[in-house]
């Protein structure tokens, strides 16, 4: 996959002011790069954020949606809603939603199920704690969260998912995975893509998360089964933010 995807996850941040000033920045800062982006923003600022990517071709994603599908579900909001404000994307099972917020694994199948219904493209989030690393438990932890949801799909939806391997040691922390431990877990996802799709397995983008910046997005980005990247803390910066999409170019 030559052509690199980063989406941008902002978490809980941003204002009115603080949006405008930074998707103008990095709008500015795309013309030529050729990457495609997607910018998931808090709720409360999809319509704005819309508004300053129409017509453009970076894409507009949430951070999640419910399981539900309308009714009486107090600050819970829809994969349909996401849509009907102009989303493509939506990231599902965030480390921090299963951590905070207790997302199970089957919770997180139910709300892909009400992406894929909605025609957004899930962005699925798997990765192992630090003590799971240390005790070798990695690849079981990853491909159980990996299968829990894919063993729920049909062939045609598993070909529509997004896959962001995020090790949680590594979000926020500073301390990204090397591209080599990082390509060690998404050649072992793509392995268990391959028994079920196939070729296909090449078809579904994996990004990895954790700590991407500008310095080391070029390495993580030249390995062969790394087809992207999912920025947190790197997405608020305008100039880092364009730098990590630039990275791409060079491969
Ligand atoms: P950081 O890039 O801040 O480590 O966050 C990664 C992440 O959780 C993206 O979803």
């Amino acid at each position: 996959m030559a052509r690199k995807l980063v989406a941008a996850n902002w978490k809980m941040n941003g204002s009115l002011a603080r949006n405008h000033d930074l998707v103008g920045k990095v709008l500015a800062g795309l013309s030529g790069v050729a990457c495609e982006v997607v910018l998931c923003v808090p709720h409360p600022y999809l319509a704005q954020v819309g508004g300053l990517l129409e017509g453009g071709a970076v894409g507009l994603g949430g951070q999640d949606l419910s399981a539900h599908d309308a009714g009486a579900y107090t600050g819970e909001v829809s994969g349909a809603m996401l849509s009907d404000l102009a989303c493509s994307h939506v990231v599902v099972g965030h480390s921090e939603r299963r951590k905070y917020h207790a997302e199970s694994d089957a919770l997180v199948l139910e709300k892909v199920q009400k992406a894929l219904q909605a025609g957004l493209v899930p962005i699925l989030c798997v990765g192992e704690s630090r003590e799971e690393r240390e005790a070798g438990e990695t690849d079981r932890v990853v491909l159980g969260q990996l299968e829990a949801v894919f063993a729920g799909l049909d062939d045609v939806a598993a070909r529509k998912m997004i896959v962001a391997y995020e090790p949680v040691w590594a979000i926020g922390t500073g301390l990204a995975a090397t591209p080599e431990m990082a390509q060690a877990v998404h050649a072992a996802i793509r392995g268990a893509l391959g028994t079920r799709l196939g070729a296909d397995a090449a078809v579904v983008p994996l990004l990895y998360g954790g700590s991407v910046n500008a310095e080391n997005a070029a390495s993580l980005f030249a390995m062969e089964d790394i087809d992207g990247a999912l920025v947190g803390g790197a997405s608020l910066d305008a100039e880092a933010f364009v730098a990590i999409c630039a990275a791409n170019a060079a491969h």
